[in-house]
């Protein structure tokens, strides 16, 4: 049974959890200069002990998938050790990750053995020097490397994840790549429109385009519209038969996009955030200290889901207290 219900009617099976900051990547419009310590907070990130503790507290509020984010996720020492508490809970039905696919090749067997339910890689372009211009490391062929073992080894639900840059990789011939790379392998590709947060305006005016741009290109094909399912992220998605995987849109900007919001977001420092972009955020770490704090843990996110608002106000450039994604991930 599903208690994590907002006063909009929305329901909450879904939860994203980021169990770091830290992020070796510099993606243009998240880290442009890397990971830097937050001097203002010296707060460390959750311990696997809180984290199993919050886990069993959201399962037994009816959460049914966590996706676990960063920063990069897998940067941690004990990640693997992380995936085997959350999936101990058999509440938990999907466990799953959103990574910048940094050393995937290494470590697609050891994914594969976790039982991990699904990943999403981020590949902003299959141009090995548009990727490296954007991430700020050539690390495609070793991601592209790690898909092709996941693969091998019969790991289903990859997803891949590009966010759509002005002039970058928003070209026909981008969207073709694409097209191609789907046309045999069975992901699922989505475009994501570039979001403002609190760091990024000047990359967000040069760089921003809006999603319909993809769209018009699918929609000039014979790509069908797919409707939602519960637990479903906020993609949109696009099928067509001749094709093994399916492309998405992510539109943070469309209206109504918020509607069919499922999720709730947990930061690495154990702040409840309501909304992506929402001014409304509370440390609920305390309650996750001892073994017989449940009940009252489990009070406290009911209590707060109560404040969430029906829209983030994005389109007014109101960014919240988000940075930059890597502390919130995406
Ligand atoms: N706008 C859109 N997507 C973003 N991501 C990170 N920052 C932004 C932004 N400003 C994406 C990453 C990754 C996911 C974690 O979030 O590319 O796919
Ligand atoms: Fe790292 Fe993801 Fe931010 Fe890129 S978007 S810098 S991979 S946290």
């Amino acid at each position: 049974m599903n208690l994590l219900k907002d006063s909009f009617g929305r329901k909450f099976p879904y939860i994203r959890l980021s169990i770091t900051d830290v992020c070796n990547f510099k993606c243009g419009y998240c880290l442009p200069n890397g990971y830097q310590i937050d001097k203002s907070d010296n707060r460390t990130f959750l311990n696997i002990n809180e984290i199993e503790r919050l886990t069993k507290a959201l399962s037994e509020l009816g959460v049914c998938k966590i996706r676990l984010t960063g920063g990069e996720p897998t940067v941690r020492k004990d990640f693997f050790d992380v995936l085997k508490v959350i999936k101990k809970h058999s509440g938990i039905k999907k466990t799953v990750i959103t990574t910048n696919g940094y050393h995937l090749d290494k470590k697609a067997q050891k994914i594969k053995e976790s039982g991990l339910d699904g990943i999403n890689i981020s590949i902003d372009s299959l141009d090995r020097e548009t990727f490296k211009y954007i991430t700020g490391h050539d690390r495609l062929p070793e991601i592209l490397e790690g898909i092709k073992k996941l693969q091998e080894l019969n790991f289903k639900n990859i997803k891949i994840n590009a966010v759509l840059l002005k002039g970058v990789n928003d070209k026909e011939e981008d969207f073709k790549k694409w097209a191609e790379f789907i046309k045999t392998n069975e992901v699922d590709f989505r475009y994501i429109e570039l979001m403002q947060t609190g760091d990024n305006l000047d990359y967000f005016n040069r760089y921003h385009v809006p999603s319909s741009k993809f769209v018009n290109y699918l929609n000039e094909r014979n790509w069908i519209f797919q409707t939602f399912g519960k637990d479903a992220g906020p993609s949109k998605n696009y099928i067509n038969t001749n094709y093994k995987g399916k492309f998405g849109v992510i539109a943070p900007y469309s209206k109504d996009f918020c509607k069919s919001c499922n999720r709730l977001r947990i930061t690495a420092k154990g702040d409840l955030r309501l909304c992506l972009f929402g001014n409304t955020g509370i440390n609920i770490r305390h309650l996750m200290q001892k073994d017989d704090q449940t009940e009252e843990l489990k009070d406290l996110i009911l209590k707060q889901l109560n404040f969430k608002k029906e829209s983030h106000y994005l389109e007014l450039g109101e960014t919240g207290l988000t940075k930059n994604l890597s502390t919130t991930g995406g």
